[in-house]
């Protein structure tokens, strides 16, 4: 569904080099995860598909569904279905979430949203993520906390109904009770859409035991160097990155 082949991006104002070689494949229905130290160029990643104008691809090839990506604008990337779940979410003046929302729908299917039926499922999704209901008539994101801020992303996703989505620390800001109702919330979602492909990144092997991924990458320094399955989490917070850079600086030597 996803494929990254050996990608090289710099950062657009002073060329520093970020993702270094970095492959990736996903396939439809799977649910992978990536764990990396701070600074390693995960969110990097996740805007770089979103083709995110401080970011340069200087080699390398991104696809989704066999359709070349690496040039499409962020408009049509979101079009093609690829949602993603920022670490930081943007606040927007001046835009409520709600018109947001309508145009994004409209946007993405160019039909006249029914009006009855986006009213519905933005009130049932306000519920379901126990956000206050005047969320929807505010600017977007404006004056929330960080946790609410991670259920207005996710209000998002119920509403546009992605094929592909990328959750930057979805666990960071959520607190452990919202965390188990946002990971609930989203096991629904790909129970009703089996499709849909799931790409975490994350720090803490805690989010994992909600959504199960079936394989985890350890990203150091741009790059994945090791996959494997949930148990890698785990050993990663045992060990923390450190005995990867040690192996691959005593390779060096
Ligand atoms: N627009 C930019 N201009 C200059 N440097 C940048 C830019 N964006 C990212 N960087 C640098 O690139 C590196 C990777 O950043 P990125 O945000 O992708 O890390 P990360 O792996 O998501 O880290 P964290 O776990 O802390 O979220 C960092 O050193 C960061 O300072
Ligand atoms: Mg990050």
């Amino acid at each position: 569904m996803l494929e990254i082949k050996e990608l090289n991006v710099i950062t657009t104002d002073i060329g520093k080099e970020i993702l270094k070689d970095f492959s990736l494949s996903i396939q439809e229905g799977e649910i992978h995860a990536i764990m990396g130290p701070n600074g390693t160029g995960k969110s990097t990643l996740s805007k770089v598909i979103f083709h995110h104008p401080a970011y340069q691809i200087t080699k390398g090839k991104m696809t989704f569904e066999g359709v070349d990506i690496t040039d499409k604008e962020t408009d049509e990337i979101g079009r093609m279905g690829l949602f993603l779940c920022m670490q930081d979410p943007l606040v927007i003046e001046g835009v409520t979430t709600s018109d947001f929302l309508r145009e994004a729908l409209y946007e993405k299917t160019k039909e006249r949203v029914d009006l009855y039926h986006f009213v519905k499922e933005i009130g049932t999704g306000v519920k379901k993520l126990s956000l206050d209901e005047n969320v929807i008539h505010q600017a977007l994101n404006q004056g929330l906390s960080g946790g609410e801020k991670k259920k207005s992303e996710i209000l998002q996703m119920l509403l546009l109904k992605p094929k592909f989505i990328i959750l930057d620390e979805l666990d960071s800001g959520l607190d452990v009770d919202s965390l188990k109702e946002v990971c609930k919330i989203i096991n629904e979602y790909l129970k009703e859409n089996p499709k849909t492909a799931v790409l975490m990144i994350t720090h803490y092997s805690r989010i994992l035991e909600y959504i199960h991924p079936l394989f985890v990458h350890k990203m150091v320094d741009g790059k994945i160097v090791e996959t494997g399955d949930f148990h890698l989490a785990h050993k990663i917070e045992m060990e923390g990155y450190q005995v990867v850079e040690k192996t691959l600086g005593e390779a060096d030597e």
